[in-house]
């Protein structure tokens, strides 16, 4: 079968590329990215001479090239991870995000009706969601699949409208779909303008290291490897039609998070415990900060048998060391447009 993995080149997308080239050398997985600022083939060196690996470069927003690479692959399945993925840039620019996430999502749609022009035997779009589309959470309580969406940002409402499109497509042409809403990732090739790997980087550095509002948002992290499991387990043994929440069962406090992960880059560069806490600053909130995330993965779990493979301390651990020995991989990440994104998104806090 030729799968079309949609976002390949960024985090979460290698290691689902990864993962699949590998498990299942029958598929030949062609891989889909437009390499924005957060896609880098870097992250997916290993893979490159795999035979069973085709790297194309293509925009989702651009439908005429859909219809192209469709007729000329005929793809058995999509995974669709391709997006404008970071809350700070949708607030500065949403625009991006409403093409991508939504237009790029439709046009991918769109594709694969013609293409598979209504025999849906054996076919499958898979939709790769965020567990934001479902809102701000208070003291209690968790995200299930039934939850009523109320996204806040222009991230994640652009996201709340892709998942909306893949079940009108189910429901109205009986496309085969299938959605999963994960929260938080973190891991390795994770690009440094997300809180953990920002955070190591500013931790290695020396840097001030911020922290919005009071640190007290709580967010549900899991490790990026577990994430990519679900989704194999998903993609092959999902029921049609439904949607799984993925989580971590790993509840932090933004605050108490980074205060950890101080203490173990203290211990990893044979610092003095507490020197890192230091580098903790405060700094001006973001905008319609959402409270709390929490995901509740029951489904997940007992239909699938899928749980989480590492505990939060030992993925953080594992993360922090591939970041300390891939130092080139981040020199050339910072290197260039980070710095001028950094600029315009901290100096001001
Ligand atoms: P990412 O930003 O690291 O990677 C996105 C990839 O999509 C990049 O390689 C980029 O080049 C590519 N891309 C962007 N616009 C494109 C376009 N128009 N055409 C083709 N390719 C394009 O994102 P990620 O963190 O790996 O997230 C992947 C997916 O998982 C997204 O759909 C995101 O909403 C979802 N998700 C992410 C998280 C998380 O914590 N990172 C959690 C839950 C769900
Ligand atoms: P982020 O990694 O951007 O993920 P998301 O917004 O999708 O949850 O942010 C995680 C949490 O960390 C969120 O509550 C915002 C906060 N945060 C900071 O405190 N400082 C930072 O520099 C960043 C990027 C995020």
């Amino acid at each position: 079968m030729n799968l079309l993995i949609t976002g390949g080149a960024g985090f979460i997308g290698s290691h689902v590329v990864r993962l699949f080239v590998e498990s299942y050398p029958h598929y030949h997985v062609f891989n889909l990215d437009k390499l924005t600022y957060a896609g880098n083939l870097q992250n997916l060196a290993d893979v490159e001479g795999r035979e069973n690996y085709t790297f194309l470069k293509g925009d989702i927003t651009d439908a005429a090239y859909l219809e192209s690479i469709f007729s000329e692959h005929r793809f058995g399945a999509v995974l669709h991870l391709a997006a404008e993925s970071h809350v700070d840039r949708s607030i500065a620019g949403p625009m991006a995000f409403v093409q991508t996430n939504v237009i790029g999502t439709v046009n991918l749609l769109e594709a694969c009706r013609r293409a598979w022009a209504g025999d849906f035997e054996g076919k499958l779009f898979y939709h790769v969601s965020t567990d934001e589309v479902y809102g701000s959470l208070g003291e209690e309580g968790l995200f299930t699949e039934s939850t009523a969406y109320d996204p806040r940002s222009p991230y994640s409402a652009s996201k709340a409208a892709s998942d909306h499109f893949v079940r009108a497509w189910f429901h109205t042409y009986g496309l085969p779909v299938k959605l999963s809403n994960c929260s938080n990732n973190y891991g390795p090739n994770h690009f440094p303008e997300k809180l953990i790997p920002l955070a190591i980087h500013n931790i290695k550095e020396g840097r001030p290291v911020p922290v919005y509002g009071k640190g007290e948002n709580v967010r549900d992290w899991l490790y990026v490897k577990d994430h990519a499991r679900a989704i194999d387990a998903i993609f092959h043994r999902g029921r049609v039609g439904e949607t799984y929440n993925v989580g971590g069962v790993n509840e932090w406090r933004n605050i108490d998070l980074i205060e950890l992960l101080c203490d173990v880059m203290d211990e990893r560069l044979g610092r003095e415990q507490g020197a890192s806490r230091k580098l903790i600053t405060f700094v001006k909130d973001r905008a319609g900060h959402d409270a709390r995330y929490a995901i509740d993965s029951s489904k997940l779990m007992s239909e699938l048998g899928w749980a989480p493979s590492v505990t939060f301390e030992q993925g953080l651990r594992k993360t922090v060391d591939w970041y300390l020995e891939n130092e080139q991989w981040l020199e050339e990440v910072t290197s260039g447009h980070y710095r001028d994104y950094y600029r315009e998104q901290y100096e001001h806090r």
